[in-house]
């Protein structure tokens, strides 16, 4: 009999409705032919939540990780490795930098946290510790984000000139949790606004500066009656939060942003989680020689390649565009192909790959010493520009990424720094 692969030891910290999608991918990688990690424990503060959360993986994984309520009491009676913290995104430094201190890799759900101090909490906690932090910022390493990237990377549109990304739609409906309409507790802005920053950066660079607009358009957000944002029935939602009916919202639900990207490429960016009307979502970049069209997250559908002769590739020619096109040996076995241009799984099904590759990732970087695709000063640079645009919105004037960085643009942070006991 073959010996069985080590496995890395993981707890899932925080077991909300996000923990349920981080379950499925524990239980995908650990069953592939690559797995490399087991689920030994679950831990809430809520522990009716970290209850629910082991007996789904009793059905799905078939072992029962043990129940705790507190880090610092599951990390003393357990062998742990790794802790996957899928908190809400206020207490994300603070589980992190606990879990770095006492010695164990931490993989923490995006945003890294609230305010540029707290990610500084987090690497700091890091460096001091030489512990490894990973961002689990899934929409840059979906295939068709991937395939798009290389396409600019491999000169298939010449020069990015233009980004544009937009969303619309979420209506005066609450956003599956209270605390994403509280700017202390982290926005529904921002806890989306750092999926596109992190989306354009990787498809058009760094970003130098961003001008905004900010906009709390909805004063009232009420509990939507039947379904929740990613489609399941609310009650399920509401078996891990105390149903409130509406809420009064103190956090910016819309962003409207020009942005300069460090290359000379503009960006054009709205994110309205209060529109009404019309659901709308685009994806573009104009090149000096084509423009891209990226489908929407988790779809399967092809990138769409626009030529000057008036062509649309959209089929397995687009791999011709892109050479350099190649997925992680995890995530070519998860989607089907090194080099798949489209695939068949369903929003669910590509969701989980992912999460599957950023746990298989981190995992087999603390077997090999490899580092993680999003590090601590990858995924604080994402927090940045966001921040960037909400700074922006209330100096009313562009605000440079490096300022957001290095402290000095921070009068939107200094509220929330105040808040979580991080202000001078
Ligand atoms: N990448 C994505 O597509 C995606 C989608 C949804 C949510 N998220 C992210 O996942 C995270 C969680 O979101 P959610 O919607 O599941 O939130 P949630 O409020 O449903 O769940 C958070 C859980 O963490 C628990 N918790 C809070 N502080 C804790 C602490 N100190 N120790 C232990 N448990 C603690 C809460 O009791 C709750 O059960 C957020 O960072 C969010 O941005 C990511």
């Amino acid at each position: 009999m073959m010996p069985s692969q080590p496995r890395v030891l993981w707890a899932i910290v925080g077991c909300g409705g996000m923990a349920r999608r981080h379950l499925r991918g524990f239980a995908m990688a650990a069953a592939s032919a690559l797995g490399n990690c087991e689920l030994v424990a679950v831990c809430d503060v809520r522990r009716q939540n970290a209850e629910l959360l082991a007996a789904e993986a009793r059905e799905l994984l078939g072992t029962s990780p043990a129940v705790h309520d507190d880090v610092d009491g599951m990390l003393d009676a357990l062998q742990i490795d790794a802790v996957d913290v899928v908190t809400d995104l206020r207490s994300h430094h603070v589980v992190s930098a606990r879990c770095l201190e006492r010695g164990v890799h931490v993989l923490c759900e995006k945003p890294m946290a609230i305010t540029i101090r707290a990610c500084n909490k987090v690497i700091d906690a890091a460096a001091s510790a030489g512990r490894m932090i990973s961002i689990a910022e899934n929409f840059p390493r979906f295939p068709a984000m991937r395939l798009a990237k290389a396409l600019i990377r491999d000169g298939a549109i010449g020069t990015p000139r233009l980004v544009q990304e937009a969303t619309v739609r979420g209506r005066d409906l609450l956003v599956q949790t209270q605390w994403r309409h509280h700017r202390v507790s982290g926005t529904v802005a921002f806890d989306s606004g750092v999926h596109n920053a992190a989306v354009m950066a990787a498809l058009v660079g760094p970003v130098s500066s961003v001008y905004a607009r900010t906009r709390v358009h909805e004063k009232i957000r009420r509990a939507a009656s039947s379904t929740v944002a990613d489609g399941r029935a609310a009650s399920t939602w509401w078996s891990m939060h105390d149903n409130p009916g509406s809420v009064e919202a103190t956090g910016e639900d819309a962003i409207y942003a020009l942005m300069d990207f460090e290359s000379g490429a503009v960006g054009q960016w709205t994110l309205d989680n209060a529109g009404h009307g019309e659901i709308a979502f685009s994806r573009r970049v104009f090149g000096s020689n084509g423009s891209i069209e990226v489908p929407p997250d988790r779809s399967g559908a092809p990138v769409r390649l626009h030529l000057d002769d008036g062509s649309i590739v959209a089929d397995e020619r687009l791999l011709d565009f892109a050479p350099s096109y190649r997925l992680s040996a995890f995530e070519s076995l998860m989607f089907g192909g090194e080099r798949v241009w489209r695939h068949d799984f369903d929003i669910a099904g590509a969701d989980v790959r992912i999460l599957a590759a950023q746990i298989h990732e981190l995992s087999a970087c603390i077997e090999s010493g490899g580092r993680p695709e999003v590090d601590g000063h990858g995924a604080r640079l994402q927090v940045a520009i966001c921040l960037a645009a909400l700074e922006s919105g209330i100096t009313n004037g562009p605000v440079r990424v490096s300022d957001v960085l290095d402290g000095t643009a921070c009068r939107y942070q200094a509220g929330i720094d105040a808040a979580i006991g991080l202000a001078d």
